[in-house]
């Protein structure tokens, strides 16, 4: 493994009781760089990046973020592994409804233990880096599609996560705001040193990465490489 590699994916499967989803996946990734998986619906993006996050354990194969293998991690360790050192956006957002845009985005600082004040100023400098610090006293309710989703991109890195999973981040957005928010987003992952894991069926989403990949019925290939 080399300095800048974070998390490395060796024979992964999974199977979802008699049926397999992802079938001996390797893909290692790297300090502030971009990694897109493309494939069709039901080829098993999702559930690589589930397990490649610790969401859901390998049936098989093994899964090591800095060196460390998610086997010889506990429950605890795992779910503090998810919080404090992965950010996470998904297709809606999905921003928690009772809070301010502000506090929304420090919420993986508060759940990792700072102090509201520090946490809230963290979120304020992360907001006006993605131009909507404007809108830091908002609810979610009272800003746009693109801004709730510039909202979660904020959240998803405002802890300088070692490693971002994003499933279709743009996906709920118009291909003008999806293609703007996705170069705001790899922008600020990239000059902070996150790894990007970049889940999409949009070739063009996937364009902007630094690697590609694509799943096909359960199996990883890089893009270009013949099956
Ligand atoms: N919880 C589950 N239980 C059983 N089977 C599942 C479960 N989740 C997914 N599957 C199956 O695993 C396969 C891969 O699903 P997955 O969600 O990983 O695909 P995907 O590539 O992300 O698709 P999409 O582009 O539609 O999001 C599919 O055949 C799906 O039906
Ligand atoms: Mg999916």
């Amino acid at each position: 493994m080399n300095a800048s590699e974070v998390l490395c994916a060796s024979g992964v499967d999974l199977s979802y009781g008699s049926t397999p989803a992802v079938r001996g996946a390797h893909l290692s990734l790297t300090r502030g760089e971009v990694t897109a998986i493309t494939g069709a619906s039901g080829s098993g993006k999702s559930s690589l990046l589930y397990c490649l996050a610790g969401v859901l354990p390998a049936t098989r194969g093994e899964i090591r973020f800095e060196g460390q293998s998610f086997g010889d991690l506990d429950d605890d360790e795992i779910s503090t592994l998810r919080r404090e050192r992965f950010g996470f956006v998904f297709q809606y957002g999905e921003l928690l409804p009772e809070l301010t845009i502000e506090e929304n985005t420090a919420l993986p600082l508060r759940l990792a233990g700072k102090r509201k004040g520090p946490a809230l100023k963290a979120a304020a400098a992360v907001l006006d880096r993605l131009g909507i610090a404007d809108l830091r006293s908002r609810r979610p309710s009272q800003v746009s599609g693109g801004q709730s989703q510039r909202v979660a991109v904020a959240r998803a890195l405002v802890h300088k996560p070692a490693v971002v999973f994003a499933d279709e981040p743009t996906g709920s957005l118009d291909s003008g705001n999806a293609d703007a928010v996705l170069k705001e987003f790899l922008t600020l992952a990239r000059s902070q040193g996150t790894a990007v894991l970049l889940v999409t069926h949009d070739a063009a989403v996937a364009d902007q990465a630094d690697r590609r990949f694509t799943m096909a019925d359960g199996s990883l290939a890089p893009q270009g490489a013949a099956s």
